[in-house]
């Protein structure tokens, strides 16, 4: 199975000849404002941290991360990034049967492919701008799954599930004995739809969360995982030794401690994507569904001049990449996301697309 994400500039960068940093890339959805400017700190006295093993069970960085989410320490294990969490999940849960509300993520899938747990997918609809029928969702329950898989705001939709609604289905799984899965690796646009204060009441919660694409330290690899103190004990028994290095430890309590560039990148996202989601709905032949994320989904309609394909191609002549969806479950070609970036540039890529789109 290939295995196919954004972000991939280096890659592309020696396919293309180009510098990694000349590129504009749209395809992988991290904060347009950068780290906080307090993880430099952590560079500025790097030598000790190299030195040394890192602290097993980033304690530190645990007790910053309860002191942000306002949960008991006990709710939360640290690894290498929440890809660590997602891999390992299948052998903590062992799930017969895992219901995947799509189109989503596509390294789930991946990872349950190598346990021997059988897929189902419940699509959300274009018709429905991709948001849950939740009557759907309930009939899809009552079969019984093992597991649930929900990503809350979603990717590659960028659809979030309100907080109330998301809290009943919660309980209702929770009847039917279903392990409910919610990766919420977006949710620190959108904090108040988090059910990570449900943890400590339901045991069959598990949520995944990551330091990659809100505090943009993707390549430092640093992620959690918020549960019932049961599921952090199995889970915290599978992982590899110091999973999460040092550097990546005092770059995530920096971060977190930073409020006032949280508020910041909030406050810009919100800015942000709304003005590129105006100006985008003003080109010709694309549909720009609404998002509560640092990226916006689009569809090309047909009587588009080009395919998304045409337009990947030429864009990337010009050193800007986007994603391509024909991947995700549930959805076509017709399909692209690109994620929320400086003001300029979202501003580039808007006259770009023009052109693209401009009647031959
Ligand atoms: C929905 C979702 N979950 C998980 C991940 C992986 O996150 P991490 O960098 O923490 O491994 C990504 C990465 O883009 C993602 O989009």
């Amino acid at each position: 199975m290939e295995r196919k994400h954004g972000g991939n500039i280096y890659q592309i960068a020696r396919q293309r000849g180009l510098k990694p940093e000349s590129i504009i890339d749209f395809s992988a959805n991290i904060n347009a404002l950068g780290f906080s400017p307090r993880v430099k700190n952590v560079f500025s006295d790097v030598d000790s941290s190299i030195l040394n093993y890192p602290d097993h069970g980033a304690d530190e960085f645990i007790n910053e991360l309860s002191i942000y989410h306002g949960l008991p320490a006990e709710n939360f294990v640290a690894g290498n990034g929440s890809s660590e969490f997602i891999s390992l999940l299948p052998g903590v849960i062992r799930p017969k049967s895992v219901l995947i509300v799509a189109p989503i993520y596509t390294e789930y899938e991946y990872s349950f492919h190598r346990s021997k747990g059988v897929i189902f997918y419940l699509n959300t609809l274009e018709n429905d701008n991709f948001c849950i029928q939740e009557k759907m969702l309930y009939d899809e329950l009552k079969r019984g799954y093992s597991a649930l898989y929900i990503c809350n705001p979603s990717n590659p939709t960028g659809v979030v599930i309100p907080a109330d609604t998301m809290k009943e289905m919660i309980v209702y799984a929770s009847k039917k004995g279903t392990t409910v899965i919610i990766d919420e690796t977006f949710m620190d646009f959108a904090e108040e739809h988090s059910m990570k204060g449900m943890v400590k009441k339901f045991d069959h919660l598990i949520i995944l969360r990551t330091m990659s694409n809100f505090f943009a330290l993707a390549g430092l690899r640093n992620g959690y995982l918020i549960s019932h103190a049961k599921h952090i004990e199995k889970i915290r028994e599978r992982q590899s030794m110091w999973s999460l290095n040092a550097v990546a430890q005092y770059a995530g309590i920096e971060s977190l401690k930073d409020s006032a560039y949280i508020q910041k990148s909030v406050k810009y996202n919100n800015e942000a994507r709304a003005a590129f989601a105006r100006d985008l709905k003003e080109l010709p032949f694309l549909n720009v569904f609404k998002s509560s994320a640092n990226f916006l989904f689009l569809k090309l309609k047909e009587s588009a001049p080009v395919s998304v394909s045409e337009i990947y191609g030429r864009l990337l002549e010009r050193g800007i990449i986007i994603r391509r969806c024909e991947d995700f479950q549930g959805i076509d070609h017709s399909f692209f996301r690109v994620s929320v970036k400086k003001k300029n540039e979202n501003k580039k890529l808007v006259s770009e697309l023009k052109k693209l789109l401009s009647k031959k």
